[in-house]
């Protein structure tokens, strides 16, 4: 089969070459894949993974082979199909655990978002409790879990407020639910419930301080790229910021994920989740899509193959 590969001798790390079908274990059947969204952090990985690994997390296809045992999908449905390794290729083995079975009829291309972007930010949201009627905070509204968020906190009944350095954005994120969009959380009138953070750095610490007692904070990205430093004083308890907390996320290791991947792969086949697909390119040009200098286009980049 064809795939991606990391391949250090070329500028962009990556190179399609053919490499071995996988070989299946009792446990594992075998998709087809037919997309995949490359996340930012997938890329930004690239440098350091050893030559020859075929990289990346998500992908959706159809199953050409059940597995052995009995378990897992079923020949011919459509599946997102998340992993840490082995997305960017013409197969890919998957098992139980490890996928949400789409409704019959859905397009792998828009279910290819789910397995990372959609996941995560209902996963990061069920940290933060009951929605209803709740201030929550999207640090980072634009990103691609956060364009998720935005409309999944909406739908639980949040008052959602957004964030983003792009004013162009502000309209987009009010269509997806957002109820206000600010530049960042110093711009906040007024305290949150919670925060589903995925930008870091100040803006982090500046959400923290927004926070009402009670509230948590889940740290779930850190795209800002900078540390997080805390001044004396901005951990106190006191009357009016007691029993605050900051919690990490990382979707590697939550549990039983396949039903929710499955519930979010209806939502967008029935059009009630916006998968916000930026573009459908060949798969061919991944590391065009994705060089430096490209214009980011607001939701993910989906990569069709042939
Ligand atoms: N913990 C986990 O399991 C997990 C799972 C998924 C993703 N993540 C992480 O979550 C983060 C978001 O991932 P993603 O793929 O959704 O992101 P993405 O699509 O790359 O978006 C990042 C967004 O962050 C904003 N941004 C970028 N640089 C910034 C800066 N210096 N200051 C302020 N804002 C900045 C940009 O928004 P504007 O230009 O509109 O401001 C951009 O839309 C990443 O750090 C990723 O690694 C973690």
């Amino acid at each position: 089969m064809l795939a991606w590969t990391v391949d250090h001798s070329s500028p962009s790390h990556l190179g399609l070459r053919e490499v071995p079908d996988p070989a299946p274990g009792p446990h594992d059947a075998v998709i087809q894949v037919r997309a995949f969204a490359p996340n930012h952090g997938d890329l930004e990985a690239l440098p350091s993974l050893p030559d020859g690994m075929i990289p990346g997390w998500d992908a959706a296809g159809v199953v050409v082979a059940e597995a052995l045992d009995g378990t897992g999908p079923r020949l011919g449905q459509v599946v997102a199909s998340l992993g840490t390794d082995s997305a960017w290729a013409e197969r890919r083995l998957a098992t139980a655990e490890s996928v949400g079975v789409a409704p019959d009829g859905a397009d792998p291309h828009r279910t290819s978002v789910v397995p990372v972007a959609a996941t995560s930010a209902l996963r990061g949201l069920r940290r933060l409790g009951p929605l209803l009627g709740r201030r929550v905070l999207v640090l980072g509204g634009t990103s691609a879990v956060g364009l998720f968020a935005v409309q999944l906190a909406a739908r639980a009944g949040a008052e959602v407020v957004a964030t983003t350095r792009n004013p162009a954005a502000h309209q987009r994120l009010v269509e997806l639910g957002a109820h206000e969009v600010v530049a960042s959380p110093s711009d906040l009138d007024g305290d949150v419930s919670g925060v589903l953070d995925l930008l870091g750095g100040t803006y982090l610490v500046q959400a923290f301080a927004r926070l009402a007692p009670g509230g948590t904070l889940v740290a779930l990205g850190h795209a800002a790229g900078q540390g997080e430093h805390f001044a004396y004083g901005d951990l106190f308890g006191d009357a009016a910021r007691h029993d605050r907390s900051l919690t990490t996320f990382f979707l590697g290791a939550e549990p039983d994920l396949g039903p929710d991947m499955a519930w979010l792969a209806a939502e967008i086949h029935g059009g009630r989740l916006d998968p916000v697909v930026g573009a459908v390119r060949s798969w061919r040009e991944l590391p065009d899509a994705f060089a430096a200098g490209v214009e980011r286009t607001s939701g993910k980049i989906v990569l069709a193959i042939e």
